[in-house]
């Protein structure tokens, strides 16, 4: 049989010790802030019925016709890995009555799978941290969950992230702008690149986000959709935006701000990091009032966000925002010598992790000094030894470390203390270094 080494699939990344710390922050700080908004969690399976996502997110968008993991499973049913959250997040309130005369805020973070090319910040596998609201129909709930990933950021120490907003209208505004948009494409399509002009036929509105500056040149007079709004569409968008300005959250109107899936109506947004490259989205959302009718449940609104974790974490790194400072992973390293020994330093351990101390303890064998070269390399600034001689005398030998303790020469000697007191002693010195 080979023996080669089997690697991961390509975009598909791991987590490892060295940055899951950061990782774990990040996403402790985002649940307080939902948890703080009244936002509760919802977990939901990683796979579902293809038809489920074919039916909301659209079978013309990229991510249905090329970037979905789909398979058929021993049944002959064809499952697909979810490539977002919404759908799943509509099917599973539908399927337990969550939206029966009843309004939800739910959060949620997972992995989701999209077979795009992988690049900085694009990835096969990725995770994404988001929020959906039901039941409500008003610009107030958009308002507060703005608001809501304005404290994440904040909290998170996020730098020149900007908040992008535009309407779309409802789907009869949308057809109608459609026919427009490509009326006046249809007068530059020789001008337009490829993908463009395949997008006339299966989705113009997706033009308006094409990156191509020549592209972009021709759109610079082509109609905008915020003229073709109507007027309930009109004040429900000038209404968000007078919240906003209340709130003190900072947007620029983006009239070319169309979503790659095409679930949404009315409101949609993106908040937008420049500095980071291509993939500078960090964040985005917005209204999908048909969905929960679309997917079989009774028509219930829903407005939502997700964002993507590895894009939030590579730019507060870049940023060297406070959330991805390293923290030590452990206080107290406890070493112990012989049978008796390493008896009671499991104890001591049990005891320490009672009164909420992090530790360490040497497992295995190893000298004297091999412990604690592994103590230095620990991070820990307390070193316990229960060494043979301790061990008899049930006592333990409490030293904080040298280098941990710079400019606190009154504690940098080492004493003994009975076992029995050695929980007090340590915390007692961890609270004065
Ligand atoms: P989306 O724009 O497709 O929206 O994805 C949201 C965010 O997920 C993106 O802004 C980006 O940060 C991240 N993301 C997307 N694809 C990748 C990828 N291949 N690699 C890394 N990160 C990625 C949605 O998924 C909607 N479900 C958002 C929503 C929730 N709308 C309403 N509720």
């Amino acid at each position: 049989m080979s023996k080669q080494q089997i690697n991961a699939v390509r975009g598909m990344n791991d987590i490892l010790p060295a940055e899951s710390a950061v990782w774990l922050a990040v996403e402790n700080r985002c649940r307080d802030v939902f948890e703080q908004h009244a936002y509760q969690h919802i977990r939901t399976p990683v796979v579902e019925s293809t038809h489920l996502f074919a039916r909301s997110i659209g079978a013309d968008t990229d991510i249905v016709s090329k970037e979905m993991y789909t398979f058929e499973d021993r049944n002959g049913d064809s499952l697909t890995l979810r490539p977002e959250g919404t759908a799943s997040t509509v099917r599973a309130g539908i399927e337990n009555g969550l939206f029966y005369n009843q309004q939800q805020r739910l959060w949620y973070v997972g992995q989701m799978f999209r077979h795009e090319r992988p690049q900085k910040g694009r990835y096969r596998q990725f995770y994404q941290i988001g929020a959906e609201a039901y039941g409500w129909k008003s610009p107030d709930i958009e308002a507060e969950m703005l608001s809501m990933i304005q404290h994440v950021f904040q909290r998170l120490g996020l730098q020149k992230t900007e908040l992008q907003i535009n309407s779309i209208g409802d789907t009869q505004t949308r057809a109608e702008y459609r026919r427009n948009l490509v009326t006046y494409l249809q007068d530059y399509t020789q001008d337009l690149d490829e993908d463009s002009q395949r997008r006339l036929t299966t989705n113009p509105l997706r033009i308006l986000d094409s990156k191509n500056p020549d592209v972009q040149s021709i759109l610079a007079s082509a109609p905008s959709i915020l003229d073709a709004l109507s007027p309930e569409s009109t004040n429900h968008f000038a209404r968000l935006q007078e919240l906003l300005i209340n709130l003190g959250i900072v947007f620029t109107i983006n009239p070319k701000l169309v979503r790659g899936l095409d679930y949404y109506n009315d409101t949609v947004f993106e908040w937008v990091n420049a500095d980071f490259g291509a993939q500078s989205t960090v964040c985005a959302g917005g209204r999908y009032d048909g969905m929960v009718e679309q997917l079989g449940g009774r028509t219930t609104p829903g407005f939502g966000f997700a964002m993507g974790l590895e894009r939030l974490i590579q730019i507060l790194q870049e940023q060297e925002a406070h959330v991805t400072k390293h923290t030590r992973a452990v206080d107290v390293y406890l070493v112990s010598l012989g049978d008796l020994a390493r008896t009671q330093a499991l104890l001591l351990q049990q005891s320490l992790v009672n009164a909420g101390v992090r530790v360490q303890s040497h497992c295995g064998d190893g000298s004297i000094k091999n412990q604690f070269k592994r103590a230095d390399k620990s991070e820990a600034v307390i070193v316990l030894v229960i060494g043979e001689n301790e061990a008899h005398a049930n006592e333990v030998s409490i030293k904080p470390l040298r280098n941990q303790l710079d400019g606190q020469s009154e504690l940098q000697s080492q004493f003994t203390a009975a076992q029995k007191g050695a929980v007090e002693a340590v915390t007692n010195l961890l609270k004065s270094l």
